[in-house]
């Protein structure tokens, strides 16, 4: 890798030649935004709306080796961007927000519940949510792929780690998440906005949002406050945590802040990854029925995590979903100093854009991109590809925490589900938005079938 002395000598980011009012709307649409400014500019590119002080400039980082260069880096070069502080203001303090140092002595207390080898303790809660799919649907029906699976994603995650059933509160949970991730990724990316003490009416509802979710996540605390045994892994762990700065435990605001962001980060994902890949197998039922004659060949008891290295091509699939549709299109970064990214020199102070989606669908990576074709991933071929081309969960030194839990969940959710269930897609297209996540916009239809 190119070092810090180097970078004075590089070239600087190549300015993208779209026009200005072009680029104000292709930044805002955060998945293929990203391939029409790759194709104007190339996979590293820089935008510049306004003079450094007003709006930093955006580099947008959508090669393999931008990639290694930005993530993968462990000196310090990036660290939380405007977006981060966005929410921070909207939401307070969490793992996601809080800048590298403050952020390490909290993930080193919530790594534990998340580790490969822990998550299996909530297989049982994984696969019971999606076997609870199957039984709402015993002759089979018509339905919205989007509500299903947001059901299997929120019991899973709350029964797991959590210590409810997140459908309780399900359609607070969905509007509200939509209202403030909406809002605050929105203002970050503007290059002129209000002054955040400006009571607008967009801030309002968001910050009404947010109340409400805190409500929820309050709710939470209280309950393992008042059972120190309750079985919710994730809000004890939070207890336990101590401030790095103080040595004193996290205060009760702090604790629901970071359970209001698990909520987010934890349900929307997995949810858009279960029902972008049922959508997908709805319209390709040859590898539907590879699908499920993998799961059935396990027989017809409820899935462990014991049996997921048997259902190699479930998981294959899997990949190809989240290639195709990655439920986090694009994350950012600010460069805290100079770095080399790819060839040229990032300026300290710009908003580094990594665009996972572009990444994921460069033609020149990935021929025909827009097939769906699981073979991509199989055990040669991935052997024989660059690391940092694919990264739905991210990489290097900030990854996602819930990785483990994410592909255990969806792994046996997908399997039980196409295992006793034919789903038949009625929407040539799936419809998405990115208010911060991927999420489907409006319902997925689609038919359901048992298989006898
Ligand atoms: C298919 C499902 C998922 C995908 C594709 C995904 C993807 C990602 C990505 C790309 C990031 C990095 C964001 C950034 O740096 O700005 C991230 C961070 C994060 N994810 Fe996930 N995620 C998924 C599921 C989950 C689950 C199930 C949980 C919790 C149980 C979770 C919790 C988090 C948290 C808390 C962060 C912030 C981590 C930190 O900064 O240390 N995610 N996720």
């Amino acid at each position: 890798m190119t070092t810090t002395l180097d970078v004075s000598s590089l070239p600087l980011v190549p300015k993208n030649p779209l026009p200005f009012w072009q680029l104000v709307k292709l930044v805002r649409r955060l998945d293929t935004g990203q391939e029409v400014i790759r194709d104007a500019g190339g996979p590293l590119t820089r935008i510049q709306f306004a003079p450094k002080n007003v709006y930093p400039p955006i580099v947008a980082v959508m090669s393999p080796a931008g990639m290694r260069d930005v993530l993968g880096r462990s000196d310090a070069s990036s660290d939380r961007c405007i977006i981060h502080d966005e929410v921070r203001a909207m939401a307070g303090d969490s793992l996601w927000v809080l800048p590298n140092e403050l952020w390490r002595p909290r993930k080193r207390a919530l790594q534990p519940v998340f580790t490969k080898h822990n998550v299996r303790d909530f297989g049982g809660h994984m696969s019971g949510a999606a076997q609870r799919f199957v039984d709402r649907w015993p002759d089979g029906g018509d339905v919205d792929l989007d509500v299903e699976c947001r059901k299997v994603a929120m019991q899973s995650l709350g029964r797991s780690v959590l210590g409810i059933d997140l459908n309780e509160r399900a359609d607070t949970i969905a509007q509200c998440m939509h209202v403030a991730s909406s809002y605050t990724a929105d203002r970050a990316l503007r290059p002129v906005r209000a002054p955040s003490w400006l009571p607008t009416s967009a801030r309002r509802k968001a910050a009404r949002a947010v109340a409400a979710m805190r409500e929820i996540t309050d709710d939470m605390v209280r309950a393992c406050r008042a059972d120190p045994t309750r079985d919710a892994p994730l809000v004890q762990a939070l207890l336990t945590a101590t401030d790095p700065e103080t040595g004193q435990l996290l205060s009760d605001e702090d604790i629901s802040n970071d359970l209001l962001i698990f909520m987010l980060a934890g349900h929307d994902t997995t949810a858009t990854a279960l029902t972008h890949t049922l959508w997908i197998l709805g319209h390709h039922r040859d590898i539907q029925d590879r699908v499920a004659a993998e799961a059935a060949a396990l027989g017809d008891r409820e899935l462990t995590p014991a049996d997921v290295p048997r259902l190699e091509y479930t998981v294959q699939v899997l990949h190809e979903s989240l290639r195709l549709c990655p439920p986090a299109a694009g994350v950012a970064r600010l460069a805290t100093r100079d770095i080399a990214v790819d060839g040229y020199r990032v300026e300290k102070g710009s908003l580094l854009a990594v665009g996972l989606y572009a990444l994921h669908h460069d033609p020149t990576l990935w021929p025909d991109p827009m097939v769906f074709d699981p073979d991509r991933f199989s055990p040669e071929k991935v052997k024989a590809r660059d690391r940092w081309q694919f990264l739905p969960f991210l990489g290097g030194g900030r990854p996602c925490i819930g990785e483990h839990f994410a592909r255990l969940e969806t792994t046996l959710a997908l399997a039980t589900i196409v295992r006793a269930i034919e789903v038949q897609s009625v929407e040539p297209e799936f419809h998405c938005e990115v208010p911060l996540t991927t999420v489907a916009k409006g319902p997925i239809p689609a038919r359901l079938r048992p298989r006898r």
